[in-house]
């Protein structure tokens, strides 16, 4: 068992999403998804042996509360099976953005806690293994592995991990609208489940995104950034779609979640190339250009006083580090 581990990873942000388990237990998808890592909002993780003989977790400052520690807890035993035993750990990690509230930092939080716990248990996994591992703890974080764009496919345990993608210069940014920073009151496990159980759309939903994937990965090749931005913005709402219409409704959106989708469509209406993209939360991530995303932020924030608006570019893989700072990822940038 080696000694400290770090972990850095960033929350990556679905262009096509996930929304709809084929199987709870392996987190495997029923339909594929594309993301862009960001550069903002890292989750850092330490993980190291424990002296009190127990897993001892803090989150963001604080001890874990029961539902967090169960969660982490069963991953960590998950891990320790990879490796055929390992002893309790301490673990400590913090994300710099807000946590549950959409902004996706459960991907970067279990890609961060995968990677400094396999590197922890003396287990040096290759990327994809590692994709595997962290798609257990959160679908989404399979894809936090990667820097830039990641494609996480349907699939077996051993194939449905994610890949990173070129980006044939497309060269991409997101403008987060922070409309609330509050944690979601519906997680995207129960989302997922509660539409797949109720909504009448779920299945249209399941055709609708295997259609758009098929759309934006063209796009991505041929590097036509507005035929992935528009697919991109009509997989969103679909999503929205199918689980507005579950019983009872989940309903992420708040007024202000609107307000932005209208300043993006008066924006694309002045013939600047801006698109919507949604999670589970009211908050509106605008994808746009790298080199446009400054003066897409200022007019966004001219149109939106007082709003907090920040801009993120395409960010880097995970990164492991041991105590002297010494760079030991497996994943190469
Ligand atoms: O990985 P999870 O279980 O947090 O689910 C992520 C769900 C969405 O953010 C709404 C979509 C996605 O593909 O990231």
């Amino acid at each position: 068992m080696a000694d400290l581990r770090t972990a850095v990873a960033y929350p990556n942000i679905a262009l096509i999403k996930y929304w709809g388990k084929e199987d709870l237990e392996l987190n495997l998808p029923a339909t594929g998804s594309l993301s862009l890592t960001l550069d903002v909002f890292p989750t850092t993780t330490t993980v190291q042996a424990s002296e009190t003989g127990r897993d001892e977790i803090v989150f963001n400052g604080d001890r874990a509360d029961d539902r967090t520690a169960a969660r982490i807890g069963a991953f960590l035993d998950l891990a320790r099976s990879h490796a055929g035993g390992g002893g309790p750990v301490q673990i400590t990690t913090a994300n710099a953005g807000p946590t549950g509230a959409g902004l996706a930092s459960s991907s970067s939080g279990f890609a961060a806690l995968a990677a400094a716990v396999s590197a922890h248990l003396g287990l040096s996994l290759r990327p994809q293994a590692l994709s595997r591992l962290a798609r257990r703890g959160s679908g989404s974080a399979s894809r936090s592995i990667f820097g830039g764009l990641a494609l996480w496919p349907t699939g077996t345990d051993e194939t449905s991990v994610a890949q990173p993608v070129d980006d044939h210069g497309l060269e991409l940014a997101i403008v987060i609208v922070l409309i609330d920073d509050r944690a979601k009151s519906t997680s995207s496990r129960d989302g997922m489940q509660e539409t797949r159980r109720s909504s009448p759309y779920h299945h249209a939903w399941i055709e609708q995104s295997t259609r758009d994937l098929h759309r934006a990965r063209d796009a991505v090749a041929r590097g036509d950034f507005d035929a992935l931005g528009e697919v991109a913005e009509h997989n969103a709402l679909a999503m929205h779609a199918s689980m507005m219409a579950t019983r009872p409704p989940i309903i992420y959106f708040r007024p202000g979640t609107l307000e932005v989708l209208d300043h993006v469509r008066d924006l694309r209406r002045a013939n600047i190339s801006v698109y919507a993209t949604i999670d589970a939360g009211p908050n509106v991530k605008v994808i746009c250009r790298a080199a446009q995303a400054d003066a897409v932020a200022a007019d966004l924030r001219s149109r939106l006083p007082g709003a907090r608006i920040l801009v993120a570019r395409a960010g880097p893989g995970v990164v492991v580090t041991s105590r002297d700072g010494t760079d030991v990822s497996q994943v190469r940038r």
